[in-house]
């Protein structure tokens, strides 16, 4: 019996490939070329299912032309790269990786969150361009973590694993805002009290966001948000670019109206608003938040379950537009 044929559309772990070999025809990416949405689409053609990272847009034009693609199975925990609307109009079903990734992600939540209040990277730059010739007083004076208040927007998984750190770990008043209010229970296990999102803005020494983007989230925080934000305050986007309107937000660091960020991810990236380059309050991080090895992993797992799962067995483990199995 010939192997259904899937696409992986990035270059990942060899033994992945091996692994999706056993079960299918697999045309892969080990270059790690750039293809074009009509590259991609082109590519899919004929296949049964695609292995994707959250870089490659799945929509109406993509699946045009593509009948027989039956799943898109993304390794990250974000989808904003499926229009699932139209993936579920044309039969597909997308899958994510959530869980796997949740506690290697909310420890580097913490360390943009340190770098940003402790001038790590800033400092690190000063170092090494030679120009450290004296200890003074105030050499690059950051703002305390510990004992401080830790605000969240966006409690899902990754939210709750930061706010668990930052109240246990470093003794701080941790308020959030969500779309919806946790369970009593969850609250209490992150020592997390539910605040209005203009109460988080206001309030804040850490503002973190960690919130899906959709389009309602677009520019979540743009200039009338920072402009609520202490002057002393830092931000950190661990989230999606588009959530903050990273131009407001350079002009915001820039004029000192707050003290400083730490972005992990970017509107439009890989390309980055050219004037957080060249404002020194902020660290810049290319999306790495899931990245250590034995995570990626989990994750390209995953994304593997649910290929096999789907394709072999009917059942995936963690789809995202189950209507479509209904449909089948
Ligand atoms: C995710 O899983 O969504 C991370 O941002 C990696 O893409």
């Amino acid at each position: 019996m010939t192997k259904p044929s899937i696409l992986v559309s990035r270059a990942i772990f060899p033994e992945i490939i091996s692994k999706l070999e056993q079960h299918f025809r697999v045309e892969h990416n080990q270059d790690d070329a750039t293809w074009t949405k009509q590259q991609l689409a082109e590519k899919l053609k004929g296949k049964v299912g695609a292995f994707t990272t959250g870089g490659e847009r799945i929509d109406a034009e993509t699946l045009a032309g593509n009948a027989s693609l039956r799943i898109c199975a993304n390794m990250a925990v974000g989808y904003n790269n499926f229009d699932l609307d139209a993936m579920t109009s044309a039969g597909v079903l997308g899958t994510n990786a959530p869980d796997v990734l949740t506690e290697t992600t909310a420890d580097f939540g913490f360390a943009l969150l340190m770098a940003t209040a402790r001038r790590v990277t800033e400092s690190e730059h000063y170092l090494r361009a030679g120009k450290w010739n004296k200890w003074s007083y105030d050499m690059f004076a950051g703002s305390d973590v510990h004992g401080s208040t830790l605000g969240i927007l966006g409690m899902g998984r990754i939210g709750q694993g930061i706010a668990r750190r930052g109240a246990h770990g470093f003794g701080m008043n941790v308020i959030y805002h969500n779309r919806s209010r946790l369970s009593p229970e969850l609250e209490a296990a992150c020592k997390a009290s539910y605040v209005s999102k203009e109460e988080l803005l206001k309030t804040a020494d850490h503002l973190v966001l960690v919130l899906p983007y959709t389009p309602a989230s677009h520019h979540t925080i743009g200039a009338a948000e920072l402009a609520l934000m202490k002057p002393t305050a830092n931000l950190i986007n661990l989230a999606r670019g588009g959530i903050v309107d990273d131009g407001a937000l350079a002009a915001a660091l820039r004029d000192k109206q707050i003290a400083a960020a730490g972005l992990d991810v970017f509107e439009g990236e890989p390309k980055v608003h050219p004037d957080l380059l060249t404002v020194p309050n902020v660290v810049l991080t290319p999306h790495i938040a899931s990245a250590t090895v034995p995570t990626r992993k989990a994750m390209a797992n995953l994304a593997v379950g649910n290929l096999i799962g789907f394709l072999i067995h009917g059942k995936p483990l963690t789809p995202l537009n189950p209507e479509v199995l209904a449909k089948k």
